[in-house]
């Protein structure tokens, strides 16, 4: 038996929606907190199967880990031991990778299995293995793990410049680097706002890190941290998604616990297109749109941070189905990042890849279909086209939604939308 949502479209949205914690920061921070010896308390925390793999992990390493209540972890490290990470969790997801720079940096080596995660085309590592090694570590492959060994000394500060301003690169260097002998420069960082949350974290914990949100980040070494209490950004991911839900399907809702400079680039596109919304303070208000009356059509781009973010490309192109002409999505990050397309294919869209960029010609009125969530934001794509369609939608292969959507279809449900999990038949 496989589980699937199941989603009957066409119902108008309304009321409130809370944005959970970030994913991607929470996925960074948990590794972060076990840099130290003394307890980490992390409010915010969004319920993702990405999370308990992680805490897993945590546990594997003999850090303790309590629950006050479902939004609050409390990772304690001061009986952490130097072990390496093998076990089978370690591939549940991609940032277990953030593994490395922790434990390289607390314990001047790690030996971590490959990690996993959604399938977007190559997703090399070789940037962050770069900056290790120009801290002075080594770099050996054994077992389908890597191993990273600091030189006896320990590792020492470097100017470090990235080929490709990499999220993952930028916040593993300085995880190792924070412990390092005197001064770390990262140029051309990532300026991601999750980069600024782990930056914050560790320096409440008494690290040394300037310059962040900036693309050049400088970290001066430390002998030890501490503890401290920390909450976690809003999930500007997440909060996109359920923009692009009130735009496609809301009459009168509110995006709340939402930081809006974070969306800059997405909110922009959709003034495009023609949806009405306001922002205020932490909420977004979407209002006023007439739904009988199709979108017009843009072209994105996806960039770094501050542009277009790729994570929204995937549920953007759902909403262009409704624009009419041509719309045109171009991916510079993950350029094979285009697997929802079929799927959205299979619900009536009408959709032209031709890699790096999908065409979308519309507007097309989207039918019920079996889909399959081929990656996270492939599910999130699908289930705004399922909220929009005509008729029954059912989503297979649902983990990759659980790994980063905190309760999903309670959410929905909650604004009116008639979804629901289901055991079928494999
Ligand atoms: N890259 C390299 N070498 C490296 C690292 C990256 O060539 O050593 C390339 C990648 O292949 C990609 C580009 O650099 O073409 C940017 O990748 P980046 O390292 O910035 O991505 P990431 O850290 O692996 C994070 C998010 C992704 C998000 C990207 C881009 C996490 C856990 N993941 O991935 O989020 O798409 O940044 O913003 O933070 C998602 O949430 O669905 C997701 C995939």
């Amino acid at each position: 038996m496989e589980e699937v949502i199941k989603i009957r479209g066409g119902k108008r949205l309304n009321g409130t929606v809370t944005i959970s914690g970030s994913k991607n920061s929470t996925v960074a921070l948990i590794p972060a907190a076990a840099l130290g010896s003394e307890k980490v308390t992390i409010y915010g925390v969004p319920q993702i199967s990405d999370v308990e793999a992680l805490v897993e992990l945590l546990e594997e390493l003999g850090v303790q880990v309590t629950r006050p209540d479902a939004e609050t972890l409390i990772i304690d490290p001061s009986t952490m031991e130097d072990r390496p990470l093998v076990s089978a969790a370690v591939q549940k997801l991609r940032a277990s990778y953030y593994f490395m720079g922790a434990l390289l940096g607390k314990y001047g080596r790690a030996q971590i299995k490959n990690p996993g995660g959604c399938h977007l085309g190559p997703r090399p590592i070789d940037l962050h293995l770069k900056g290790f090694q120009a801290l002075g570590a080594s770099v050996d492959y054994a077992d389908d793990c890597t191993v990273l060994v600091a030189p006896p000394e320990g590792l020492k500060g470097a100017r470090i410049f990235l080929d490709i301003s990499s999220v993952g690169a930028t916040i593993n260097i300085m995880m190792a680097a924070v412990f390092a002998k005197g001064r770390t420069v990262i140029e051309n960082a990532a300026r991601e706002p999750e980069i600024i949350d782990i930056a914050t974290l560790l320096n409440k914990m008494g690290a040394r890190i300037h310059g962040m949100g900036t693309s050049t980040l400088v970290i001066d070494g430390v002998e030890s941290l501490k503890g401290c209490m920390h909450e976690i950004i809003p999930d500007r991911i997440e909060a996109a998604t359920y923009i692009l839900i009130g735009a496609a399907m809301a009459d009168d809702m509110w995006i709340r616990n939402v930081i809006p400079q974070h969306l800059d680039a997405i909110l922009s596109k959709l003034r495009e297109i023609g949806v009405n919304y306001d922002f205020t303070g932490d909420s977004v208000h979407i209002y006023g749109n007439d739904h009988s009356k199709p979108f017009r059509p843009t072209d994105i781009t996806t960039k770094p941070y501050p542009g277009f973010a790729t994570d929204v490309q995937q549920p953007f192109t759902t909403l262009l189905t409704r624009s009419r002409g041509v719309s045109s999505v171009t991916e510079e990050i993950y350029v094979e990042r285009f697997k929802h397309c079929p799927e959205l294919e299979k619900m009536g869209a009408d959709i032209l890849v031709k890699i790096p960029s999908a065409y979308i010609t519309g507007p097309t009125f989207l039918h019920g279909a079996k889909v399959t969530a081929t990656d996270l934001r492939c599910g999130a794509a699908l289930v705004i086209a399922g909220l929009m369609a005509d008729g029954e939608t059912e989503i297979h292969e649902i983990k990759h939604i659980d790994r980063g959507y905190d309760k999903l279809d309670a959410k929905l449900r909650a604004l009116g939308a008639d979804i629901r999990r289901e055991f079928v038949e494999d």
